[in-house]
């Protein structure tokens, strides 16, 4: 096949573009390096005969302009992603979330197969408003508390990327999966989530050790499995037009235990220091996979101690 990954550069894309590459696939990665770094993990990608890396905007519509149409799959991948920016800058979290996907849609061309990284902030506020059970389907309402609040600019982005995805992606005859991701993680994945950035401080031998919302829930998918979900609903043809859930349900863990798990893994002795969440945080995150197991047979294959051995082996080698 030949492979298009929008925002290829970024943590899902290069592990995808790497499982891609493995199978003897064409892949192409278009990215704008705002988040996705040109390292070493990239290079090995770059050097690969079947990968090409191109450095663009896809917010722009000259980069369109210039794209081919030979592709047997796209994935849009390409978002600004993460607590810190979404706070920082919503703005440009609407600007380049919206336009992204609205700018894929105008361009593809019927019959296509696409993919769109959606998330599972879309029904967040339901759980904490107790008007959403857990784990959770993808035909829970969705609710965003305060449109106003920049955390909810992702949500409200992400959104509105749904529904384009499955509306004019309908009118023009392009099958189009939207996959919500649940706390995908892995090696390479920035610093700012929850699993990197413990390994991080374990791994400085911070003691007494912080611990943010001890207290949540959260059920970790490791990359290579989201992966292996992504690759089996683009290869269904009744997943396409379908809104699916992505994750882990077998691997949810207390945030607390979590900690202890990455001090093992880090052979970091400390004692835990339980502080309060982040505001605006989800009490306990965990998808309903029923409808990605039926459509796929999908199971997740990596038990977190494994992921996090993984990942903290990466964050050991490479720093951030
Ligand atoms: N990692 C998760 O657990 C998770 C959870 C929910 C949803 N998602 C979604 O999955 C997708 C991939 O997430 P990720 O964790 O790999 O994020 P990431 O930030 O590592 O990857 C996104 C990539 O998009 C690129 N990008 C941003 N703006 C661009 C632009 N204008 N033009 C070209 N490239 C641009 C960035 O440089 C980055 O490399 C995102 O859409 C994200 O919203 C991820």
């Amino acid at each position: 096949m030949r492979v298009l990954l929008l925002g290829g550069a970024g943590f899902i894309g290069l592990h995808l573009a790497r499982r891609l590459l493995a199978e003897g696939h064409a892949v192409t990665l278009v990215d704008d390096f705002s988040r996705g770094r040109d390292d070493a993990d990239l290079a090995a990608v770059r050097a690969h005969p079947g990968a090409t890396v191109r450095s663009a905007d896809l917010t722009a519509a000259a980069t369109w302009a210039a794209l081919p149409r030979i592709w047997d799959q796209v994935y849009l991948l390409a978002a600004v992603v993460g607590v810190r920016n979404v706070e920082g800058d919503p703005a440009r979290v609407v600007r380049v979330n919206t336009l992204t996907a609205l700018h894929l849609l105008d361009w593809v061309e019927p019959g296509q197969r696409v993919f769109f990284a959606s998330t599972s902030e879309v029904y967040a506020g339901g759980v904490d408003a107790g008007t959403v059970a857990v784990p959770t389907a993808e035909d829970v309402p969705v609710t965003v508390a305060d449109v106003t609040a920049p955390r909810f600019a992702y949500a409200i982005s992400k959104l509105l990327g749904e529904a384009a995805f499955v509306h004019m992606g309908r009118a023009k005859g392009v099958a189009a999966v939207v996959g919500r991701f649940h706390n995908v993680y892995g090696p390479r994945m920035g610093a700012d989530h929850v699993i990197p950035e413990m390994a991080l401080r374990a791994l400085r031998g911070e003691d007494p050790f912080r611990v943010p919302g001890a207290d949540q829930h959260r059920a970790f998918c490791y990359v290579d499995d989201a992966v292996e979900a992504m690759l089996r609903l683009m290869a269904t043809p009744a997943a396409g037009g379908r809104i699916v859930h992505i994750g882990d349900d077998t691997a949810e863990t207390n945030i607390a235990d979590l900690a202890k798990l990455v001090l093992r893994q880090t052979g970091t002795p400390a004692t835990l220091l339980p502080l309060p969440a982040p505001p605006g945080s989800v009490r306990r995150r965990c998808p309903d996979l029923t409808l990605l197991r039926t459509l796929t047979g999908y199971q997740p294959a990596v038990p977190l101690e494994e992921g996090v051995r993984r990942t903290v082996a990466w964050y050991r080698e490479w720093g951030n």
